[in-house]
């Protein structure tokens, strides 16, 4: 496959209005459904401390680029980045107004960001910054893709996700690149990072909405309910929102690897199209779903 084969142009987009200040998103925003709507809720609490971890280990070789092409995506990957990490903060705001201790989450998350950049090497801090940002992107075809995992979302919770979502496919290649060309990361790093971002983002996505759901009020046995027909529809071999997953991440430890040989979500351009020609995330994220399979 050529190099480049699915490169999107990386657009910086500041203050979007998805609405998500109105006293009439659901509490359960995802089809009425607690637990798929906690493990949405519980994966975004990490984004403001990850992303400013993502921006941190990708500028510390910053200093090395001589490329403007890359210094430029460099750039652009740090405004949208920084763009995320305010929308996902105040969408914080909106659990802690429901009772949620979501300092729980951003504490724990930024513990673990902070511990990696002292502890680790800028290389590895990079790899794992590079899988993690190819996690984001899997996530945004995942989510996107077919119109089942999203249906009956709230639309302003939605515009949310597919607006992160669009913007992570545009710089999906740029901390890759960083990592590749300037902090001369090898095969083994490479895999070994992501290897560890599985382990880890997998890890938290199981038990991170457990702890949630108590805080929501659920008994230990209405939680290994919620979880018996939650997972079904997380981690089913037929239907599973996950099940596309595995080949994605497979195709990570191919040698000679690059983000952009995957190809970007089919609906991609319906987002662009909606958003250049509205200036509503919402409607624009309405014509995504709209186009989906
Ligand atoms: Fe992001
Ligand atoms: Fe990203």
């Amino acid at each position: 496959m050529a190099r480049h084969a699915h490169k999107e142009t990386i657009v910086v987009r500041k203050d979007l209005d998805f609405g998500l200040d109105s006293d009439d998103i659901p509490r359960y925003w995802m089809a009425g459904d607690a637990y798929r709507t906690r493990v949405f809720d519980a994966i975004q609490a990490t984004f403001p401390d990850g992303e400013r971890y993502f921006i941190s280990a990708v500028r510390a070789f910053r200093d090395r680029i001589q490329d403007p092409e890359l210094l430029q995506a460099v750039k652009d990957f740090t405004m949208q980045e920084g763009q995320h990490g305010q929308v996902h903060t105040r969408y914080n705001e909106r659990l802690r107004r429901q009772g949620i201790d979501v300092e729980a989450f951003v504490k724990h998350t930024r513990a673990m960001c902070d511990g990696r950049l002292q502890r680790l090497s800028p290389e590895y801090n990079v790899a794992l910054t590079a899988a993690l940002e190819h996690f984001t992107a899997m996530m945004a075809d995942l989510f996107f893709a077919e119109k089942a995992v999203l249906e009956g979302a709230d639309p302003r919770v939605r515009a949310m996700f597919a607006w992160h979502a669009i913007e992570e496919m545009e710089h999906k290649s740029v901390a890759y690149d960083v990592m590749q060309q300037i902090a001369g990361v090898g095969y083994f790093t490479r895999v070994l990072a992501m290897t560890h971002a599985t382990a880890s983002f997998s890890l938290y996505s199981v038990v991170a909405p457990w702890f949630m759901l108590a805080m929501d009020g659920y008994t230990v046995r209405e939680r290994v309910s919620l979880y018996g027909r939650g997972l079904g529809w997380l981690l089913g071999p037929r239907k599973g929102v996950m099940r596309r997953l595995l080949p994605m991440i497979a195709s990570y430890y191919r040698p000679g690897f690059h983000p952009e040989d995957l190809p970007t979500v089919h609906n991609y351009g319906a987002w662009v199209a909606a958003y250049a020609e509205s200036g509503d995330p919402l409607a624009a994220a309405d014509a995504m779903h709209a186009a989906a399979a």
